[in-house]
Order: C-alpha cells, then structure tokens, then sequence
C-alpha cells in the first residue's frame, strides 16, 4: 500500500465514523494534536484536584467533606484514565509529566484561580464541571477509540460534580444573607474564567479546523461556549444569583444569550503561566511527585522481584 492509499483509507475511517485504534495507521500530526490534546486533558484533571483539595479538611459538614473527597479522588482517576489514554499513542507517563513539570505543557487555565471560600466549591462544581461536561460529552464520540471511551465514563462522574457543585450553590443561595452574598460572590470570581475554559475564539483557534475535520472536535469552541452560557443562565435564575455580565441578553433572533466581551488579555495572561497560581500550582505538583518518589520506586522493586521469582521458577 502507498502512504496515498494509506492516508486514503484513515480519511475514508474518520468520514464512515470507523474510530481510529491504536494499532491503526494514522497521520503524524493527527498523533501528535491527540497526544497533546489528551495529555493536557490529563494534566487539568490532575491539576485540577488542588483547588478543591484545599478545601477538604474545612468542609462545613461529614457529608460534605465525603462528597468533596470522592469528586478529587474521582479527578485523579480521570487523570489516570487519560494518561493511559494518551500512551497508547506512544507518549510515554514519564514524558507527559516532565513536559507538565517543566513548564511545557498546558493544562486548562481555569485551575489558576484560587479557591477563598466553602462557596468556591459550589462554583468549581456547578460551573468547572458543566463546562467540562459541555465540552466532554461530545468528545465520547471522538474518532480516537480510547479517548472516546475514557470519556463515557468520565462524563458519568462529570455529572455527579456538577450536580453536587449546584446543590452547594443552591444551599447557600436560598440561605443567610451572608450565605447568599458568599455564592454570589463565588458567581462573580468563577463566572469569567469558565467561559474562557472553552479556549479562545474560533477565528483564533489555531487547532479547531483540522481538530473538526478529524472529528476529534463535534463542536468548535465558541459552539460549546455558547451552549454553556445558554444553559447555565436559566440555572443562575433558579439560584437568583446574578451573571456578572452587564451585556448579557437572550437574542430572541439568534435564540441565544448575547454576552460580553472576554477579556482575552487576562485569558492568554494565565495560559502563559501568569495567572494568580500557576506557579503555585506547579510547584505543589513537583513536590508530590517527589514525594511520591519512594512509592513508585517500591512498586518498581516489587514488580521486579515478582519478575525474577517467575523467571526462577520457569527455569
Ligand atoms: N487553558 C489552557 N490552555 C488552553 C485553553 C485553556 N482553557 N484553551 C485553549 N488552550 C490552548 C490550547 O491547548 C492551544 O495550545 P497548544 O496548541 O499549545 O496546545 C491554544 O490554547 C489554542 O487553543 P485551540 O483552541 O487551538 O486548542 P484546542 O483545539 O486544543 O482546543 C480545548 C482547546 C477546547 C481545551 C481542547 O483542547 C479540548 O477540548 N480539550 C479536552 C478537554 C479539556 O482539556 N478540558 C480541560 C478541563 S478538564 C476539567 O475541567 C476537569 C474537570 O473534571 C474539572
């Protein structure tokens, strides 16, 4: 077979929705943009625990703290999940986490905004996760098989966050004056970088037309950040908080809400590491890897003394 025909018979796969394997012949650069955009995945599902896992040993109740200790443990496992996802295409996990220690690699920008108070839970639940699973959902029919099934899963556990994240929220809404005043206040510091999570505009989007084109993307950025923003306004009203937005109106023409204008600025400001915990967060992920040096260094010498017995007794 020439590389044509190769090449021929992958785009023939991706346009009759056959999902690309592992062992499956594929482009370089369709390699290449599923290994950074999974790793990356991997790296904000990791990162991502930090935020939240400030706030495990302050939760106001049992319930709470165990609610909140599962969605972290359940971030971690979705890192792992992508990480397996991510080798089998022939990165190796020692490689992805140098290239997320290093610096190199980005992970999703909402994760460098710090979380100050209980309600911070409520957001990062009802907002973080919904806008993670408006934009995951679709990625379960992604055309690279093992990501698309990473992500059925993870979607099951995206919605347990989201809703634990929105009763948090509704709980303090229809509380204290003060309660209320502290989700309001948590809406106004997360409403901004949710929307940003979604990446920049499309026009500036330099991955979006051959991510769409391999079907690794269904929808565009600004597709799924306007499905957000659409939903997640009548959501605020049931919570009768306000969306710190003074443009925001439904368009009754566009059937969608207008919305102000994104601060770009600050958006490629934290992507580029300067966000107020990028280095914070860096830094706390160095040192558990580190710290977790003995173990996996006591892993290795289990596995390699269970090797050497199986030899031994092959012998
Ligand atoms: N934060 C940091 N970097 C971002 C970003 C964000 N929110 N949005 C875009 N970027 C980066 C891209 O990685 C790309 O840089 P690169 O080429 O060096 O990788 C650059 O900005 C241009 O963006 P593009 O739109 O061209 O990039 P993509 O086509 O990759 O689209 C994306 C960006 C929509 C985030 C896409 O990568 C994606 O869908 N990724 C999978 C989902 C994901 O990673 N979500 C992150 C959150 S995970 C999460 O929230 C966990 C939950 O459990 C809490």
């Amino acid at each position: 077979m020439t590389v044509h025909s190769f090449e021929q018979h992958f785009e023939d796969k991706i346009d009759n929705e056959i999902s690309i394997e592992p062992r499956d012949w594929m482009p370089d650069d369709y390699r290449k943009t599923l290994i950074r955009q999974i790793s990356q995945h991997a790296h904000s599902e990791i990162v991502g625990m930090l935020p939240e896992g400030n706030w495990i040993t302050r939760a106001p109740s049992l319930r709470r703290k165990a609610v909140l200790l599962a969605k972290v443990q359940d971030e971690g496992g979705h890192g792992l999940y992508l990480y397996s996802a991510a080798e089998t295409l022939g990165i190796s996990r020692d490689e992805m986490l140098e290239q997320l220690h290093s610096g190199k690699a980005k992970y999703s920008s909402i994760f460098n905004y710090p979380s100050l108070t209980w309600a911070d839970m409520g957001a990062i639940g009802w907002l973080v996760d919904g806008a993670a699973i408006m934009n995951q959902v679709p990625l379960c029919r992604t055309s690279y098989g093992p990501y698309a099934r990473a992500m059925v899963r993870v979607c099951k556990e995206e919605s347990f966050h989201q809703r634990q994240g929105f009763e948090i929220m509704l709980t303090l809404s229809k509380g204290t004056e003060v309660q209320k005043k502290l989700a309001q206040d948590a809406l106004n510091r997360w409403w901004w970088p949710s929307i940003m999570m979604f990446g920049p505009s499309d026009d500036n989007s330099p991955n979006t037309e051959k991510s769409m084109r391999w079907r690794i993307k269904r929808f565009t950025n600004d597709e799924l950040r306007q499905k957000f923003i659409d939903v997640t306004v009548e959501q605020t009203k049931i919570l009768g908080l306000e969306v710190p937005d003074k443009d925001l109106k439904w368009n009754e023409e566009r059937g969608h809400y207008d919305f102000g204008k994104i601060n770009w600025d600050e958006f490629w400001n934290v992507v580029k590491g300067n966000g107020p915990c990028n280095k914070q967060r860096l830094e706390t992920r160095k040192k558990a890897w580190e710290d977790g040096a003995w173990v996996r260094d006591a892993a290795m010498a289990h596995a390699e003394k269970r090797k050497n017995k199986k030899a031994a007794k092959a012998a």
